[in-house]
């Protein structure tokens, strides 16, 4: 739990900023400042000194520009119509120094402490409303799960919270996302092109097209070469933008090989998660990707995560054998669920529907897990 430690403070009165400089040690900064200039600060915790004068004053300015910061008043003297007055505004925290030296330090703390909490809800509930959060599947290795698990992962985002997602499948050459979400489509990716300078929601929303169990949005690859190669790195850039600014999260499941469309997507991703099994075979895969990222300048700090998948008791190594080869954190581990996998596969079925389903298979509850990690 983060407490608050700025602590802005206005009024003049020389002897109690002295009691106050006294009286807090080094774990709250003080900041000394005119009524004037608390407007350019980013105040949440603000204590008032009474001169005689302007405590009021300064009240009225300090809830008219911060009204959602907690407010003390600090006096020097009893003063029962200022008490009154203050008691007015709705400012009821008041102390006199020296003399309530104690209750007044109590109180100071669990202030800073209540708005350290309301900061931090504030701002996990910014995280789930995404503002623009852009999850790169990706692997140097072929079928190890990127396009199955983007999607159930795009898929079970939506379903399980409020939040606008877009599902991005830029396979361009081969497709496959709309395979496992059992959709068929007539429109790609593609269909975005000619309005690529003035890209909106309304395009994205047009050109996608929409998951019937979850309404998640999926823009299609285009699965045709030719065109394919008409997407440009510039084009992916703008796409991206674009969507940050109307979705929460924005899912993109990537291929394998490696161009300037890829790297593009890399480079503006919050997080690339990188399916990774557990065998020496990956581990190697994985050495040579990081060697490429290195060339290429693809930034890995506090955002390269493993996805765990085919996890199972015959698998070659561990996680723990997986940790003394790279310090990247685990973000998920999915069992291997042949049997479940393929008969939602075959059957052209994504494998998941409704918000929350009870009977989940082991693949599909894994991720369920990891989204609401996420969201939590
Ligand atoms: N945990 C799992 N349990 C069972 N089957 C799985 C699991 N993960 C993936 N599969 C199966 O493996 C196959 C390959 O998965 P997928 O197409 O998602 O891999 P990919 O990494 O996207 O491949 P590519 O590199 O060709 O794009 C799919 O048919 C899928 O059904
Ligand atoms: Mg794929």
């Amino acid at each position: 739990m983060s407490k608050i430690t700025d602590i802005y403070i206005v009024g003049d009165n020389a002897d109690l900023s002295a009691t106050l400089k006294e009286q807090t040690d080094e774990s709250f900064q003080l900041h000394f400042l005119t009524a004037a200039d608390l407007k350019k600060a980013d105040a949440q915790l603000i204590l008032i000194l009474n001169n005689g004068e302007t405590a009021i004053d300064d009240a009225q300015t300090a809830l008219s520009e911060h009204p959602s910061s907690s407010i003390i008043c600090v006096s020097d003297e009893e003063n029962f119509s200022l008490l009154r007055s203050l008691n007015q505004l709705g400012i009821t925290d008041f102390y006199v120094l020296p003399g309530e030296e104690l209750i007044f330090m109590e109180r100071l703390d669990a202030v800073a402490k209540e708005a350290g909490i309301k900061n931090e809800l504030e701002s996990e509930s910014s995280f789930k409303r995404g503002g623009g959060k852009i999850f790169a599947f990706y692997s140097g290795s072929g079928g190890t799960g990127k396009s199955i698990i983007s999607t159930t992962f795009a898929q079970t985002l939506k379903l399980e919270s409020t939040a606008k997602v877009l599902f991005i499948d830029l396979n361009l050459h081969y497709g496959g996302a709309e395979t496992f979400l059992g959709m068929d489509s007539s429109r790609s990716i593609i269909d975005l092109l000619p309005v690529m300078e003035e890209l909106g929601e309304h395009h994205i929303r047009n050109v996608s097209e929409k998951e019937e169990h979850s309404d998640l949005n999926v823009l299609v690859s285009p699965r045709d070469a030719e065109l394919s190669e008409k997407i440009t790195e510039d084009f992916i850039v703008k796409l991206l933008r674009a969507s940050k600014r109307h979705y929460d999260f924005i899912v993109v499941d990537l291929p394998v090989w490696m161009d300037e469309r890829t790297l593009a997507v890399l480079e503006e991703a919050h997080r690339i998660y990188y399916l990774m099994n557990l065998d020496t075979v990956a581990i190697r895969v994985l050495k040579s990707v990081e060697n490429l990222f290195q060339r290429l300048g693809v930034i890995t700090q506090d955002r390269f995560e493993f996805v765990i998948n085919y996890k199972a008791k015959e698998n070659e190594l561990t996680k723990k054998d997986l940790e003394r080869f790279a310090s990247y954190p685990v973000a998920s581990e999915i069992r291997k669920d042949r049997k479940n996998v393929q008969a939602y596969v075959n059957q052209g079925e994504p494998l998941r529907k409704k918000s929350q389903e009870k009977k989940l298979p082991p693949f599909s509850k894994d991720i369920h897990k990891w989204v609401h990690s996420m969201l939590k």
